[in-house]
């Protein structure tokens, strides 16, 4: 294992890398402890602690302001987002607890007055395809603040030693760089817990996680999506204000998110009632998938308006390609 950190170490150096380098010095420190050596790796930090912040990459891409440079660049993905909620079909209940999360972060300064705050730590569980990002997406774009996905997959590197490191460091931005935090896959912090031969070091991670978010006065919002919420532990659930569900699709919302995709290009609603029946089973990811072809067969026929045809048509094909979420 240090071998690899050692050849990660050089090569970054021979690139030019820092951001690289500061890692892989950060993911020495953490095998240095991990193995007991807490004195050497407190030293490795302390050298990392002094070396310049700037980052040296030979060749910086465009960016929009909202996206982190540096050591984050790598875990942290920002942007400003168009999403708006007339853009998700939602339930009714969870459409009216969204809005009341944004008007009470849009309120913050009313609540504070009266020694309350506004709740900003969301947990979003639900199937694959419901929702759980747009939805991060559509409470950034309504509350015009950037929507900043924490790569869990990034963040979970082969040492873990590195990953609390690496929260911490997010979660540093959060005061400084206000947005709408999504940590995406978050199971991932309770399914590496269980799988992880290194129980010891992961339950640190996930300490140190729910210490930060405790810590956290930063105003940002922050929202963890998850598929399996049964995998979470009751403190990290405990520590989120609201909890969100997410849906596979009713009739009824099939028939509004059909409406949405294609009542502009002339799908009237008795078509898309009857069209609903045929994308029973389905996500909301799936029929928008099923949505496009079907916009793409119209588009290819030289047509301006879809057709009855073009939709059954692809939902036909959705249903050739995969199975349904539901069987
Ligand atoms: N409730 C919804 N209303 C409208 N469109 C939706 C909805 N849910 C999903 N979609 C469409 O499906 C796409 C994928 O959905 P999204 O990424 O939000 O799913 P998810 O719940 O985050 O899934 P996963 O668990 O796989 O991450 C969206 O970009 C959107 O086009
Ligand atoms: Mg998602």
């Amino acid at each position: 294992m240090r071998a690899d950190i050692l050849k990660l170490l050089l090569h970054s150096h021979a690139d030019g890398d820092e951001s690289s380098f500061r890692k892989a010095a950060l993911q020495l420190a953490a095998a240095e402890s991990t193995s007991g050596h807490v004195r050497v790796a407190e030293e490795i930090r302390a050298i990392i602690a002094k070396m310049p912040a700037t980052s040296t990459r030979k060749t910086e891409p465009v960016v929009d302001i909202a996206t982190p440079r540096g050591e984050l660049a790598d875990l942290l993905e920002g942007g400003h987002r168009d999403e708006r909620l007339r853009d998700i079909v939602l339930r009714s209940d969870v459409r009216e607890l969204l809005l009341r999360v944004i008007s009470e972060n849009r309120s913050r300064g009313r609540l504070e007055r009266f020694g309350v705050s506004p709740r900003r730590r969301l947990l979003f569980h639900g199937a694959p395809g419901c929702g759980k990002t747009l939805a991060a997406a559509v409470l950034a774009g309504e509350m015009g603040l950037p929507l900043m996905t924490v790569r869990f997959d990034a963040l979970f590197s082969r040492f873990l030693g590195a990953t609390a490191i690496q929260l911490r460091a997010i979660f540093a931005e959060m005061p400084r760089r206000p947005g709408v935090y999504l940590f995406d896959e978050f199971d991932s912090v309770a399914k590496a817990r269980g799988d992880s031969q290194d129980v010891g070091e992961m339950n640190r991670v996930v300490t140190a996680f729910l210490q930060l978010v405790d810590a956290d006065v930063s105003g940002s919002i922050l929202v963890a999506a998850t598929n399996h919420v049964e995998l979470l532990d009751r403190a990290v659930f405990r520590r989120f204000d609201v909890i969100v569900p997410f849906d596979t699709p009713t009739r009824e919302q099939l028939v509004d998110l059909l409406k949405l995709r294609l009542g502009t290009i002339g799908l009237g609603e008795r078509d898309a009632e009857r069209l609903a029946g045929n994308a029973e089973g389905w996500s909301f990811a799936d029929v928008v998938r099923a949505c496009d072809d079907a916009v793409r067969s119209m588009a290819l026929d030289d047509r301006e308006e879809i057709s009855d045809r073009d939709v059954v048509a692809a939902l036909e094909e959705l249903k050739r390609r995969k199975l349904p979420a539901r069987s």
